[in-house]
């Protein structure tokens, strides 16, 4: 991080979101004549690369194939989110996904393709049309890996191992309290605008496909600044997690199915049409509850994924990195033998609430990516559709923040300003009361006493002086507890959000 302690726009997160951001924020710069460059800084909390987005397998949807249209995947999407999507937000999203697509190319993404060079297209849950565009089976890695080279070839200023930690707002912007939590010492940063794109949640229960880092922080510190968090009770379950007993977090992609991969229950028999016509290809929250389901009629703790079908050729192209980690995590080799799967948390479909342009309830303030809300994914994501979200918005957000940029950047003096206490929790006590009560099945009594559990543990915890763990830790009490109470809220059943009878 350079000396001056003043920027335009301060980034906070690496990923697809934070990342296209600064990447088009340089592009748009390119294009204009002004003297004055823009200062931008891109925080992150671990290593660059230490993101969701680089961890992700399937793809980007959209509708690129000549027999697709924009029409089908908006369907495709408001279905999939039992129609409580926000169709404006949905058809403005949708309708920019080939132009995202041709954006990650021209940063330096490659998406696979067939021999008479057209995209190899994947299909998955929900899609009635193959539109995946991806890289092998490690979509996310190749795009992180892009975007990031784009970002450092053009002298883009990044701070790893930094973590936001405390905001306060003035008339002009932001005083920003960063961590740097390799050399243990606090940096405070003055912005203009301010972007929150710090991703997902999935640190909050006991098993998650997520990153380390998911631990909800942007949705902490933006509820703590009194912007507005919507829908945070929609949660999503991944249904097929590879289950090992120790150590069940590696994701099987849902592209496998889309391959021809079926799911079976203990008796190696197919289930999934008893749930749904599109059987093992159903949206998401549907094969998530069949499976749930079918665990708890058998007593056991998975199902099976058969992929013996699909040809050796096809599984060492495009799947070899889910082939590696089953042999190598959980010794199956998904050519001969069954994979043992179970539902998984895996995404945010709610977060920080923000218009069809990226922008929170609070002025200067916007959010991207997997931490925010737009309305696109309703109560239910449709696969593939997440990477799409973080460009697209990332995009839109880009163009607010130039055309409202001042001339001058003027810096206000600084605040006084003091770490802030934390709790000293048993966080995997946090973490079984919680899973226990916001997973795939819901039910009333069992949220109401999580609920009064997690109060009371916030409320009479041991109050103990600022260290980095305990304040990650206190994130995810007082995240999980807004969620809860988010859950408590909904009278009903929908899409994600399933209260039992
Ligand atoms: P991330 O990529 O998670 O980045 C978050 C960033 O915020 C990180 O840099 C982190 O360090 C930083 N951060 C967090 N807190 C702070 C803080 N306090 N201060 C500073 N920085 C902070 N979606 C699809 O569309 N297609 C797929 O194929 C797909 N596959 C997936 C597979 C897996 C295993 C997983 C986990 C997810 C997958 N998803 C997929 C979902 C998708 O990858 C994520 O939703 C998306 O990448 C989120 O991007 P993001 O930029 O919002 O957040
Ligand atoms: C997957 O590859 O199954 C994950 C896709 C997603 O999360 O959208």
């Amino acid at each position: 991080m350079s000396a001056c302690n003043k920027y335009d726009v301060l980034i906070l997160g690496s990923g697809i979101a934070g990342l296209s951001l600064a990447n088009y924020l340089i592009d748009k710069q390119r294009l204009k004549s002004e003297n004055r460059k823009l200062k931008v800084l891109v925080v992150s909390k671990g290593e660059v690369n230490e993101t969701n987005t680089a961890w992700a397998q399937g793809g980007v949807a959209a509708a690129v194939d000549t027999n697709d249209s924009i029409e089908r995947h908006v369907n495709d999407t408001l279905a999939a989110g039992s129609y409580a999507n926000d169709t404006d937000v949905t058809q403005k999203i949708i309708s920019q996904a080939p132009e995202a697509i041709r954006d990650l190319i021209g940063w330096g993404v490659q998406f696979d393709k067939k021999s008479n060079g057209d995209f190899d297209l994947g299909l998955e849950g929900g899609h009635d049309h193959p539109r995946i565009l991806h890289h092998q089976d490690i979509t996310g890695a190749a795009i992180q890996h892009a975007i990031q080279e784009y970002f450092t070839k053009a002298g883009g200023e990044i701070s790893n191992h930094t973590a936001a930690i405390d905001i306060l707002k003035t008339a002009d912007g932001f005083w920003v309290t960063l961590f740097d939590l390799s050399r243990h010492k606090t940096i405070r940063i003055f912005c203009v605008h301010l972007v929150m794109a710090t991703g997902g949640i999935g640190q909050l229960f006991t098993r998650t496909t997520n990153t380390r880092y998911s631990t909800g922080d942007g949705i902490y510190l933006s509820h703590q600044l009194g912007a507005a968090i919507k829908e945070l009770a929609m949660v999503q379950f991944h249904p097929t997690g590879l289950y090992v007993e120790e150590n069940s977090s590696f994701l099987i992609s849902e592209a496998l199915r889309g391959a021809g991969a079926e799911l079976l229950d203990h008796k190696e028999l197919p289930f999934m049409h008893r749930y749904d016509p599109k059987g093992s290809l159903a949206p998401r929250d549907i094969v998530s509850r069949a499976i749930w389901q079918e665990m708890r009629l058998s007593g056991k703790e998975h199902v099976w994924l058969d992929a013996r079908m699909i040809s050796p050729q096809v599984l060492q192209h495009h799947f070899s990195n889910i082939v590696s980690n089953c042999i190598s995590r959980a010794g199956v080799d998904p050519a001969k033998d069954l994979i043992p799967v179970a539902p998984i948390q895996h995404y945010s479909c709610g977060g920080i609430a923000t218009d069809a342009n990226g922008r929170t309830t609070i002025k200067g303030l916007y959010a991207i990516g997997e931490c925010a809300h737009t309305g696109l994914h309703g109560a239910n994501r449709l696969a593939s559709n997440s990477l799409l979200e973080g460009i697209v918005m990332a995009k839109f957000v880009a163009q607010e923040i130039t055309d409202t940029l001042q001339q001058e950047l003027q810096i206000p003096t600084e605040s006084a300003w003091e770490l802030p206490m934390v709790l000293s929790l048993d966080i995997s006590n946090v973490k079984k009361i919680f899973s226990h009560a916001a997973g795939v099945m819901r039910n009333t009594a069992k949220m109401k006493e999580a609920l009064r559990l997690l109060e009371d543990i916030r409320l009479n915890g041991n109050r103990i002086p600022f260290n980095v763990q305990d304040f990650e830790n206190s994130i995810i009490l007082q995240v999980s507890i807004l969620l809860l109470k988010d859950a408590l809220s909904k009278k009903s059943s929908i899409g994600v959000h399933y209260i039992e009878a």
